[in-house]
């Protein structure tokens, strides 16, 4: 049997926590006197805490010093973790359980490939730690997504060239990278948005086994 590594963004992939960052960057754009819209949202999914900031400031023609950043950055944090302290399992996105449970049955490489450095104790809150046999997330890597170092540190871990890599992501920015890493880019989202993925789906309930198993004997 092939093994493949199969490489998993965690906001907005996993779990249903893109809505709270961007709860989070809009109270803060609000509180600076200036709107942020869902659709200027798109760019800041897969990007790390630092760039977003530099993005909603650069959006709202805001210029501050490095201690005002410092502090919101903090304060974005601090709201985006009391979003995630009630998660539970209930926040996994439909159907991520079968598509890990397929996976794991079929002994293919699953790994965690996220920008943010919240993953781990997320992944606990939720009970899916143990799914994942290598974590890269945003404490690992120097390099933000459309860099592919997140999902090229993944493979290293799985062992496995990055041609028989397959990577699940929502953001632009984490397919872009994946593409960047010649591995096969699968979008979970609207299609307008995540064109330059190889195949799109809105969730993982449209992702059959028979897909999957294609995948793996490709
Ligand atoms: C990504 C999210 O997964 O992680 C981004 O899509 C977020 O929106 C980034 O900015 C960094 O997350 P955190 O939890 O370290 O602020
Ligand atoms: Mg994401």
């Amino acid at each position: 049997m092939k093994r493949k590594a199969f490489i998993f963004d965690l906001d907005g992939v996993i779990v249903d926590t893109a809505k709270f960052h961007y709860l989070a960057w809009k109270n803060l754009a609000n509180s600076l006197g200036f709107e942020f819209t869902e659709t200027q949202n798109e760019l800041f999914k897969g990007v790390s805490r630092v760039r977003s900031l530099e993005i909603l400031l650069e959006l709202g023609n805001y210029t501050a010093t490095a201690k005002e950043k410092e502090n919101w950055l903090v304060q974005k944090n601090q709201e985006y973790l009391n979003h995630i302290k009630g998660m539970d399992r209930s926040e996994i996105l439909p159907d991520v359980p079968r598509v890990l449970a397929f996976l794991q049955e079929q002994q293919q490489g699953i790994a965690l490939g996220s920008a943010s450095k919240n993953a781990r104790p997320i992944l606990e809150r939720v009970d899916l730690l143990d799914a994942f046999e290598v974590i890269v997330d945003g404490n690992d890597v120097t390099a933000a997504k459309p860099d592919p170092e997140v999902f090229v540190k993944g493979a290293q871990g799985l062992n496995a060239a990055p041609s028989d890599c397959i990577v699940f992501e929502d953001s632009i920015a984490g397919i872009q990278a994946a593409n960047k890493a010649s591995m096969v880019s699968i979008g979970i989202g609207q299609k307008k948005v995540l064109h330059e993925a190889q195949y799109v789906f809105s969730d993982f309930t449209e992702i059959s086994a028979s897909f999957l198993q294609q995948l793996i004997d490709a």
